[in-house]
């Protein structure tokens, strides 16, 4: 990696009083260079907890807005404005509103993967951390409308038995995974464990021996003894679990599972982003309110 460009970063970073947190799915410079290195949930946390001054968002918008919801008062940046998320823009508030009319006594859990204008309508939000325990917290007399994404949906419907109305969304990245990418990555390695995230198709992640967030694939592979895994998942990943346990092999199910967004952040941008402060993410007062009161109640159910 450029040393003169990161000394650069540091030096802007101590100017701006910033700290720079990455998701999984960046590139592996990105993971490198990051004060803290995580999941959605895992990031939300941190960008709460931090006490610097300006938040520097490497993943995309959705995630970046919802530190912005929980910081109000910190600047949060997102270094390139269209590092957008296909899966969020799939519902809008305003389609959430007609599906709540349709269900008038639902309840309505969001995915993380949504906008705040999307939040700011629903009771409760989830990530792919911890859908199940946000679902099976809920009272059994309600209906619950789980949006947008529908394979995360039905991952939560199945593991804790309850109908729920389902949005049809899904992640482009994670469907491009294929029923044959895993037969074919489990016959050249009988061994190894396979990994999906619950964004995957049914039948891909039925023939995986975990479903698990991208937090929880860090936290199986540090405990298991097995020595190789097939990461059903972007694969950005793989440098993250490599990093932490380079012992280990980490096979891609696909190379094809790339995030043209999350692969949008660039150093250069993060320079841009430190040194003109941009692209400031911004969330109205009402919407973010009501947006903080969906992700307050996920957090109080938590497990993290
Ligand atoms: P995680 O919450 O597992 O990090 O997933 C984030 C995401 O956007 C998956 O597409």
């Amino acid at each position: 990696m450029d040393k003169r460009l990161l000394e650069k970063i540091k030096r802007l970073k101590d100017k701006r009083k910033a700290v720079i947190l990455a998701h999984n799915y960046q590139p592996g410079e990105i993971q490198d260079l990051a004060d803290f290195c995580g999941d959605s949930l895992g990031l939300s946390i941190k960008a709460a907890e931090t006490d610097a001054k300006v938040i520097v968002f490497c993943g995309v918008q959705f995630m970046a807005e919802t530190a912005a919801i929980l910081s109000p008062e910190k600047t949060v940046l997102l270094p390139d404005k269209f590092a957008g998320c296909p899966l969020a823009d799939m519902i809008t508030a305003e389609q959430l509103r007609q599906l709540k009319q349709k269900n008038p006594n639902a309840l309505v859990v969001s995915y993380v993967n949504s906008s705040a204008e999307v939040k700011a309508e629903s009771d409760y939000c989830c990530t792919s951390a911890n859908a199940v325990e946000v679902v099976s917290s809920l009272p059994t007399d309600r209906p619950v409308i789980f949006v947008p994404d529908q394979h995360l949906g039905r991952f939560a419907a199945e593991k804790t038995g309850r109908d729920l109305v389902l949005w049809p969304g899904y992640c482009t990245t994670h469907i491009v995974i294929t029923v044959e990418d895993i037969k074919n990555a489990k016959a050249k390695y009988p061994d190894a464990i396979v990994m999906a995230h619950p964004e995957c198709t049914e039948p891909v992640k039925k023939l995986s021996d975990q479903i698990l967030s991208t937090g929880q694939m860090l936290k199986f592979t540090k405990t298991s003894d097995a020595k190789q895994f097939i990461i059903a998942t972007e694969i950005g990943m793989i440098h993250a679990l490599k990093k932490q346990n380079p012992q280990a092999e980490f096979i891609a199910a696909s190379d094809r599972a790339i995030c043209p967004n999350m692969k949008k952040i660039t150093l250069d941008k993060i320079i841009g982003s430190l040194q003109d402060l941009q692209y400031k993410v911004m969330v109205s007062e009402e919407i973010r309110t009501k947006a903080k009161k969906a992700i307050d109640r996920m957090v109080e159910i938590l497990p993290h």
